[in-house]
């Protein structure tokens, strides 16, 4: 019924082996994006540099434990702005189905007979109760979505369709009884849900010059391989460990280090999405070389990053990590969920072993060595209260972020700003 896996891996990770996809994108916009990162990539690379903002930045340490700032966070973000909450490749046919808990809503995606998704409410329109479990799944042949209580039905759109025990229970009148209904619609392989019912997402505002990048990485034809969910702390803490490779020297020694250079990326922002663009180690040998010989996939490790949460790493290669990062119950939690994709299911046992071991690595690292760090800082922040975090010069992400966030606080969500 439901893929989520939770179970921690039990032996040490071996290191992912990566594919590129850039093989037939030579001159379409992924293809193009990708060199340009590269030689930007390049030129820091000789200049021993990185991307770097105007200016440093101080963040209030309050900003990350206020109660009272988070639930504006809450109200002026996640309950506003078109949230990614499925990979479109989750629900790949009529009658799959995505439950996910966002803060206090629980939403119900689905995908009817004509390929559309719909999001609800996932609660029960006779007396709440859930109507699936978290996690993906499809639904019966019928397509019907079943009550465990009292077996009310529901079509993929949330319409009451079947009412047990009619006769006795009284007339209902079913148009005023669907599942409450949220926005959605789905864009380069993601689906995107508003939390708030009757509000337009406006993708195309929300998205602008980013979607065509997205969509040029194929997302919507991969594989959804596996996915694990990760407890984490306040959710800001969480993305701040995403946003940032100055600390892949230090936190990721023997891990990320490996692969990557630290403290050396391209950035980019296209309304409040942006792209960190990491040295991968076998930059040094291509600096050398002609830039037709260049493979970016090999190069650059690309994240790109779709706000509030949403992070696709890999994106160029055969096998791409998702991270959806999403607030938890209160301003101390957070919860990931962690996806794997891939251009097209295994094809043997050898395919499988490399797509766990991306997994396992992936989980490993975040789990381990970011988020270990994540809940260290939240035990600190108490004891902070009163001072201010400094984000660098090298932590343009960082400071975009924050900037985004606080321009959707000062505005409350009255608009969907690019
Ligand atoms: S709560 Fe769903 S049928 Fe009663
Ligand atoms: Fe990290």
């Amino acid at each position: 019924m439901t893929s989520t896996d939770t179970a921690p891996p039990s032996a040490p990770s071996a290191t992912p082996v990566y594919t590129s996809m850039l093989d037939g994108h030579a001159d379409d916009v992924v293809g193009r994006d990708a060199r340009s990162v590269m030689a930007r990539l390049v030129r820091l690379y000789q200049e021993n540099g990185t991307d770097q903002a105007p200016a440093q930045w101080r963040e209030p340490v309050r900003n990350y434990s206020d109660p009272r700032r988070w639930r504006d966070e809450i109200n002026s973000i996640h309950r506003r702005v078109p949230l990614p909450l499925a990979m479109s490749c989750e629900l790949p046919e009529p009658g799959s189905y995505k439950a996910i808990q966002v803060v206090d809503i629980p939403v119900l995606i689905t995908r009817d007979a004509a390929g559309a998704v719909h999001a609800s409410v996932n609660a029960c329109r006779h007396r709440g109760a859930e109507l699936v479990a978290e996690g993906v799944g499809r639904t019966n042949r019928a397509q019907r979505i079943t009550c465990p209580y009292h077996a009310w039905s529901y079509d993929m759109a949330g319409c009451l369709v079947g009412v047990a025990g009619e006769k006795t229970f009284g007339a209902l009148e079913r148009g005023r009884a669907g599942l409450v209904s949220l926005p959605a619609e789905e864009r380069a392989g993601i689906v995107f849900v508003g939390l708030t019912p009757g509000r337009p997402l406006d993708l195309d505002n929300w998205l602008g010059d980013l979607e065509p990048l997205l969509d040029g990485l194929g997302l919507a034809g991969c594989h959804h391989y596996s996915t694990r969910v990760l407890p984490g702390p306040n959710w800001k803490v969480t993305v701040d460990g995403y946003l940032e490779g100055y600390h892949f020297a230090s936190l990721h020694r023997t891990t990320v280090f490996r692969t990557n250079l630290s403290n050396m990326a391209a950035f980019d922002s296209w309304g409040p999405h942006q792209r960190n663009a990491f040295a991968l180690r076998p930059i040094a040998e291509a600096a050398t070389q002609p830039p037709r010989s260049w493979d970016p996939a090999a190069c650059v490790g690309a994240i790109f990053w779709v706000f509030p949460g949403l992070a696709f790493s890999g994106g160029w290669r055969q096998q791409v990590a998702v991270s959806l990062v999403l607030p938890g119950r209160t301003v101390e939690e957070s919860r990931t969920q962690q996806l794997i994709l891939l251009r097209h299911p295994p094809a043997d046992d050898e395919e499988r072993t490399a797509a766990d071991t991306t997994r396992d690595w992936f989980h490993d690292v975040v789990l381990d060595e970011d988020y270990a760090t994540g809940f260290g800082v939240q035990r600190g922040l108490a004891a902070l209260d009163g001072t201010d975090f400094v984000f660098g010069r090298n932590e343009p992400g960082l400071q975009q972020f924050h900037r985004v966030v606080e321009r959707l606080l000062d505005e409350g969500g009255a608009d969907i700003p690019r």
